[in-house]
């Protein structure tokens, strides 16, 4: 099943009990009661056709030769998977990228868990407490793990979600293969150090450019997730018209018209698209960023137009957030900057073996065994107000574990009051993200470029 399709929905929760599937992927758990039943997570090593020169080895997933399952949860309701390590000499954990969930199931190895190694596994089990969609992925070894196929998509479901015909997802995400379809090394030094190092493949759903049939004259559900470790995505649709309805899980303030929007690393979209309505017609998702714009994935009208409109949708509920008291609010100084400083820290999870960034002039690829002194001790329940500036050339997707922001303003544009948990900071921006320091624990902030994060642009704080 290629789209969720509203029928297909009723018909799969009548059979399942509770939940539909996602594009091809059932889910295993399940029926809404106090101790779910968790559902497998195996990080193992596969193989997958990625391109048309056969298989690639070396591929990771938690799934055998399919790409990781689109989780489906349900807002409010506990959740729970257990994570089995079969991959060979690799330590992992999960990180559930946009949750706040107990600082004990975030996924950090040394900060908030113990790595897991090969033949052990982990219990993880939470609520999660906002809506929207989101995604998955190792907090050890990222680079490689991630690089090879580690990112999954998660979406959480509130009962108040506006009624769609379709469904889609999207996991966006590049490979670095080389022509015989295998494995290159996953980064140049050089790069690193400036914006990334890029895939050579691109995907959607582990596929190049797919394509998805959808109601014609309906309205569908896109949700994406750019969970690639260094591309940053200029998106646009072409022959439908899309509407913008939330960004990194939470709803925007006000509905817009995507013309164009820059999207980093670990960030999400929820676009409402409306399909064509001659059968036949084909919506396309585009990334123009650079000099080479391409195709991401077509959508497909068929069937007698459903003669939807967009202005029929309810709104998107907000997710539950304490709005931050600015007027008392401490100010906490951030400085996102290259460093000279050569002191890559070796760790069981991973070293580049390079420093190339700081935050507050201090480098850590976190991970490592010796976290560096927190960035700052946040107060439980009081507000606090970010400032984060960018002293580099390169733009930076920054993001903060466990708690949700509100950007107040930036010093070079308009920017609308999102709740999100990444900012994609421009070279020589200031931004200001408000928050209430609502979740105790220590919680990372980094770069979501993995090149970034794991060469030193990685901090924490601690709330108490
Ligand atoms: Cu996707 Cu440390 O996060
Ligand atoms: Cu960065």
């Amino acid at each position: 099943m290629a789209v969720l399709t509203r029928r297909n929905l009723l018909k799969a929760s009548a059979l399942a009990g509770a939940y539909g599937a996602g594009i091809g992927i059932a889910s295993r758990f399940g029926l809404a009661a106090a101790a779910p039943e968790p559902l497998i997570l195996t990080a193992q090593t596969t193989e997958m056709k990625l391109t048309d020169a056969g298989p690639t080895k070396n591929v990771l997933s938690y799934a055998s030769r399919e790409m990781p399952p689109t989780i489906r949860m349900k807002q409010g309701e506990p959740f729970a998977a257990h994570l089995i390590n079969v991959m060979e000499n690799e330590p992992t954990t999960i990180h559930w990228h946009g949750l706040r969930i107990d600082n004990r199931m975030d996924g950090v190895p040394f900060l908030t868990q113990p790595y897991v190694y090969t033949q052990d596994s982990f219990d993880y089990s939470f609520t999660p407490p906002d809506a929207g969609t989101f995604w998955y992925h190792p907090h050890c070894n990222t680079l490689a793990q991630m690089g090879h196929g580690l990112t999954g998509m998660i979406i959480v479901e509130s009962p108040d979600d506006p009624d769609f015909d379709a469904e889609v997802t999207l996991n966006l995400r590049d490979w670095r293969l080389g022509g015989d379809g295998q494995f290159i090394a996953q980064f140049r030094p050089r790069d690193a150090a400036k914006a990334g190092t890029y895939g050579t493949v691109r995907t959607a759903n582990w596929q190049r450019e797919p394509q998805y049939d959808a109601p014609a004259g309906g309205l569908v559900r896109l949700r994406l997730a750019i969970t690639d470790v260094t591309r940053i995505y200029s998106l646009k649709v072409e022959g439908a018209e899309a509407t913008v309805i939330a960004i990194d899980g939470n709803p925007v303030p006000e509905r817009f018209p995507l013309d164009l929007l820059l999207l980093g690393p670990g960030q999400r979209l929820d676009l409402a698209l409306r399909m064509p309505d001659t059968e036949g017609a084909v919506a396309t998702i585009e990334d123009i960023r650079g000099t080479n714009p391409t195709t991401i994935a077509r959508l497909r009208a068929v069937g007698r137009s459903l003669k939807r409109d967009t202005g029929d949708l309810g709104r998107l509920a907000a997710n539950p957030m304490d709005k931050a008291d600015i007027s008392t609010a401490e100010q906490i100084p951030l400085i996102l900057s290259a460093t000279a400083e050569n002191g890559a820290v070796d760790s069981i999870c991973g070293s580049l073996g390079y420093s190339f960034w700081a935050i507050n002039k201090a480098p850590w690829p976190g991970d490592t065994p010796d976290p560096t002194a927190p960035l700052a001790e946040m107060k439980l329940g009081k507000s606090y107000i970010l400032n984060v500036e960018n002293v580099t050339p390169h733009t930076h997707p920054i993001h903060l574990h466990g708690m949700s922001f509100t950007v107040l303003s930036s010093s070079t544009r308009q920017v609308p009051p999102l709740v999100s948990d990444t900012y994609l900071i421009q070279p020589d921006e200031k931004v200001r993200l408000a928050l209430v320091a609502d979740n105790p624990g220590d919680w990372v902030f980094h770069c979501h470029i993995i090149e970034h994060q794991k060469t030193g642009m990685t901090g924490y704080f601690r709330v108490v």
